[in-house]
């Protein structure tokens, strides 16, 4: 077996949106076996995550993904010292699965159960990734989280140290209206670049000329931790109104697309000089609202370290412009690997794991949580 025998192993189940995952951590830092289904090629012909097929896609997965994590983990189900599973905030019918299998293993193997707030699970994808290349955050730090489904700002703290059990949380900021991940999406959709959004337009807009479009500074009143992107997504549907001549090049992708065809490097082909700047203007827009309130939030809290996790923490202009402003004010950044950036459940146990040093486990009547806020 692969554990030394001081390690515990959290057995991770994430089902709160399109990725079913299951996931085999040792006491928080050694990954033995991340496993993750993706569904985006289910929902991509609906340009977004369809919830009726998810929670379908995620009863047909579950058991298959469970296993693969296990095997390729080296360890069967009585080595399993608890089961972490996510247990909100994300879609109800989905969470349900995960929910569901975890409590009926659980009970089946008499092991302890422990819920995991997603939005924890990836504070925690930061840690993990930190702690398995030896290098320990100083907590409290800020934590950006910000994916298709969630941009929030968290303060997060652990005062008996960063393997203690008592992890605490305050929510500095949030979006009011679209999350950052959601913008990329939709943007990608109007501009007929395929699902999801993010990662195809990050590979267009090094091609364009970020100041091709001006937008704004994103204004939001009151909390100047708060973020807002539905203003953005309009704009660009505006300068889309105002541009006809570049609705043919959005038929043209839109039938590559039907073709198959997604490849950056034929979308790119069928894309104007005058898209290429549109894409960069929008992505350099968000990217400096999003690096700048976070880094504001980590000076008015006086924090030294920032953790970046989420779907949109792959994107490549975000890592840069981060590096590039931490430097000169003494910041420390963390971002996950690429594979922990998106949801998994490697995330999940790890956060798991804390929960379960402290005896924090759920009874059999653990229910999923559509809404649950983390502070
Ligand atoms: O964390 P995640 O897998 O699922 C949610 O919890 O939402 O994040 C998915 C989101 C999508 O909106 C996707 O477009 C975005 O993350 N994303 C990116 C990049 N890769 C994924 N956004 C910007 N740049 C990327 N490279
Ligand atoms: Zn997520």
């Amino acid at each position: 077996m692969a554990k030394s025998s001081q390690e515990k192993l959290i057995l991770g189940i994430e089902s709160s949106c399109d990725e079913t995952a299951a996931a085999v951590v040792a006491s928080g830092r050694r990954i033995l076996s991340s496993v993750v289904a993706s569904q985006i090629a289910i929902h991509r012909k609906y340009g977004g995550v369809v919830p009726e097929l998810a929670s379908r896609e995620h009863l047909r997965r579950i058991v298959p993904v469970v296993r693969e994590a296990l095997e390729q983990a080296g360890v069967g189900l009585p080595d399993v010292d608890a089961i972490a599973v996510t247990r909100g905030p994300g879609l109800i019918g989905s969470l349900l699965v995960g929910v569901t299998y975890g409590k009926v293993l659980a009970l089946a193997l008499g092991k302890p159960l422990i819920g995991v707030n997603h939005l924890e699970g990836h504070i925690h994808a930061v840690l993990l990734e930190a702690r398995s290349e030896k290098r320990e955050p100083q907590l409290p730090a800020v934590c950006l989280v910000v994916s298709g489904g969630h941009t929030l700002l968290y303060h997060v703290s652990s005062p008996q140290g960063n393997d203690s059990a008592g992890f605490t949380y305050a929510r500095l900021g949030g979006t009011r209206d679209d999350a950052a991940g959601e913008a990329y999406d939709k943007v990608a959709k109007m501009l007929a670049l395929g699902y999801p959004g993010g990662p195809i337009l990050d590979q267009l807009a090094p091609h364009g000329d970020p100041r091709g479009v001006r937008f704004g500074p994103i204004k939001t009143r009151g909390n100047p931790f708060d973020f807002s992107f539905s203003g953005i997504k309009t704009a660009v549907l505006y300068h889309l109104r105002r541009n006809p001549q570049l609705q043919p090049e959005i038929e043209a992708r839109q039938e590559a697309l039907n073709r198959g065809d997604r490849s950056a490097e034929v979308l790119r082909g069928l894309s104007s000089q005058a898209t290429l700047d549109l894409v960069a203007s929008f992505q350099r827009a968000v990217v400096d609202d999003l690096v700048s309130r976070t880094i504001a939030a980590a000076s008015e809290n006086s924090v030294r370290t920032v953790l970046v996790s989420g779907g949109v923490a792959a994107n490549s202009e975000l890592r840069r412009t981060f590096a590039t402003a931490a430097g000169p004010r003494g910041l420390d950044v963390f971002f996950p690997s690429r594979h922990l950036s998106t949801d998994n459940a490697a995330m999940i146990a790890a956060a798991g794991y804390p929960r379960f040093v402290s005896g924090l486990i759920e009874p059999a009547t653990l229910n999923a949580e559509a809404s649950f806020p983390l502070a």
